[in-house]
C-alpha cells in the first residue's frame, strides 16, 4: 500500500504512529507528495479529490482518506490489541479523544497556512486568534479530563493527541502549552519516548 506523504502533516504523522505502534511500516511505500494549499499535488488529487494528504492507495487500487479512516483500516492489520476498543462506551471515548486530537491538528494547521502562506496583507488576526483559541481551549480540556483516557498504552485517540502535541513543538515553539498543564506535559514526556514518535518526527 502506498501512503502520500508530507513530513510536516501531523496527519501523517498520526498514521505513521499507528503503523510502527503495530509494525505495519514495512507494508507501506511513502510517496513524497507536493502538498500545496493553492496549487494542489495532480497525482493525489487523482485518487483524493481534495488532493489532501494524508491519502493511501491499497494495493488493489482502493483509496482511504482521510487520517481517520487510514488509521481504522491500518487497525485491522494485526493481530495485536486494537488501537480502537471495538464496542462499548470505551470505544466512543476514544473516538471523542481521536476527534479532539485531530481538531488540535486541523486549527493549528490552518493558522500555519494562515500566517506562513498567505500574503500578509489578507491575513485576519481574528481569524488566526479564533484557531488558536481552540487549540487552548481543547488543551485545557485534556489536563482537566482526558489524563485517564490518554492512559499508558496508546490507543488511537492518545496517537492522535500525541501527534497535535508534537505538532505544537514543531511548528509553534513560542507557544509554550505545558504551562499551566502539568499532567499533560507528564503524560506527552512519557510518549515521547515511544520509538513510534522518536521515529516519526519531523525533520
Ligand atoms: C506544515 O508545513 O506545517 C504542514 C505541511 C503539510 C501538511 C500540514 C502541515
Amino acid at each position: 500500500m502506498k501512503l502520500w506523504y508530507s513530513p510536516a502533516s501531523p496527519f501523517v504523522r498520526k498514521c505513521l504512529i499507528v503503523a510502527h505502534e503495530r509494525d505495519l511500516t514495512d507494508r507501506i511505500e511513502i510517496m513524497d507528495a507536493n502538498a500545496n494549499v493553492v496549487d494542489p499535488d495532480m497525482r493525489i488529487v487523482q485518487s483524493n479529490p481534495a488532493g489532501k494528504i494524508p491519502t493511501m492507495v491499497l494495493d488493489d487500487g482502493q483509496v482511504l482518506f482521510d487520517s481517520r479512516v487510514i488509521c481504522a483500516w491500518l487497525d485491522t492489520l494485526h493481530d495485536g490489541k486494537k488501537l480502537m476498543p471495538r464496542s462499548g462506551s470505551k470505544r466512543f471515548e476514544v473516538m471523542t479523544l481521536e476527534a479532539l486530537g485531530d481538531a488540535i491538528m486541523d486549527a493549528a494547521v490552518s493558522n500555519r497556512y494562515e500566517t506562513a502562506l498567505r500574503p500578509p496583507e489578507y491575513q485576519w488576526k481574528a481569524w488566526s486568534d479564533g484557531q488558536m483559541g481552540k487549540v487552548k481551549a481543547s488543551l485545557d480540556q485534556l489536563e482537566k479530563q482526558w489524563i485517564r483516557s490518554l492512559g499508558r498504552n496508546p490507543n488511537m485517540g492518545s496517537i492522535a493527541v500525541a501527534a497535535a502535541l508534537g505538532y505544537l513543538d514543531f511548528r509553534y515553539p513560542d507557544l509554550n502549552w505545558r504551562r499551566g498543564r502539568p499532567k499533560l506535559t507528564r503524560w506527552f514526556k512519557r510518549f515521547g519516548e515511544r520509538p513510534s514518535f522518536m521515529e516519526t518526527e519531523p525533520k
